[in-house]
């Protein structure tokens, strides 16, 4: 589905790149984590992703398209929320929609079934302020989702959540990955996090890089957290760290 090919990128001012002929891909309905340490481009490669930023070399493409060429194919949640906070729930989660000009009735149901399955029926007329750090985050998902995009992309979302919540946000959000059938693409620190939900994590390793690792996590879905204490993810989880510390002490 989406394809980076032979992607080049610096960003102006920078003596060099942060990329350099960079090819990956991912197919319709992967789920697919990306870690690597803090500054490497994990972000910068969303921005290219989402049209924020023009490769200075190579193309992406969406099933051979160039990704100019196209609309709404994308939509990317950020780590904070970012929910307007003088609009209701249901407000905020519509706005996608409306800027879509999609029809009222039709906003009203896709509305209705994307809260009910957030567990959120009961909060659609109250305001962000009135909700916790990971109800905000699913009403910020199911905006997301309500975009309509068949490839989500999300930065670092569940960061600034408490381990508990954190933890029920990340089997909430493969439950909607199951419902819904999209193709999601997952920035984290947390190797735990990434080992647990992807099917491949992506690790990028050293400045500028011109590949990235692509380990199959080796777990069936649906997931179950016991499964990361089982020999083979530990040492899965030992190897990612390494990696990540020793691009750290650089
Ligand atoms: N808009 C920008 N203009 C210039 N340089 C930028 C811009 N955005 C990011 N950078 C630089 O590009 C590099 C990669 O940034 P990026 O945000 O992609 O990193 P990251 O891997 O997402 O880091 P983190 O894990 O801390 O979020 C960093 O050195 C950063 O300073
Ligand atoms: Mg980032």
């Amino acid at each position: 589905m989406l394809s980076f090919n032979n992607v080049s990128f610096t960003y102006p001012g920078d003596i060099g790149p942060i990329m350099e002929n960079l090819s990956f891909s991912v197919a319709q309905g992967d789920f697919i984590s990306i870690i690597g340490a803090s500054g490497c481009g994990k972000s910068t490669i969303f921005r290219l992703i989402n049209g924020l930023e023009k490769p200075e070399k190579g193309s992406i493409t969406i099933d051979d398209t160039p990704i100019e060429k196209l609309h709404n194919y994308s939509s990317f949640m950020p780590q904070k929320d970012l929910l307007f906070p003088w609009h209701s729930v249901r407000k905020n989660v519509c706005l996608p929609m409306e800027l879509a000009r999609i029809p009222k009735s039709e906003r009203k149901s896709r509305c209705l079934d994307v809260l009910k399955n957030a567990g959120l029926t009961d909060y659609a007329d109250k305001m962000p302020h009135e909700l916790s750090g990971g109800m905000r985050q699913r009403v910020s998902f199911a905006r997301t989702l309500l975009a309509g995009a068949d490839m989500l992309l999300l930065d670092e979302p569940f960061s600034a959540l408490d381990y508990l919540t954190k933890i029920n946000m990340q089997e909430w959000l493969l439950q909607q990955w199951e419902h819904y059938n999209k193709s999601i693409l997952f920035i984290t620190h947390d190797v735990e996090e990434a080992i647990f939900l992807s099917k491949t994590i992506f690790v990028i390793r050293s400045v500028p890089f011109r590949s990235m690792d692509e380990i199959s996590v080796p777990l069936p879905y649906p997931r179950r957290r016991e499964d990361l204490a089982t020999q083979p993810i530990i040492e899965l989880r030992e190897k990612l760290f390494e990696s990540l510390r020793k691009e750290r002490v650089k």
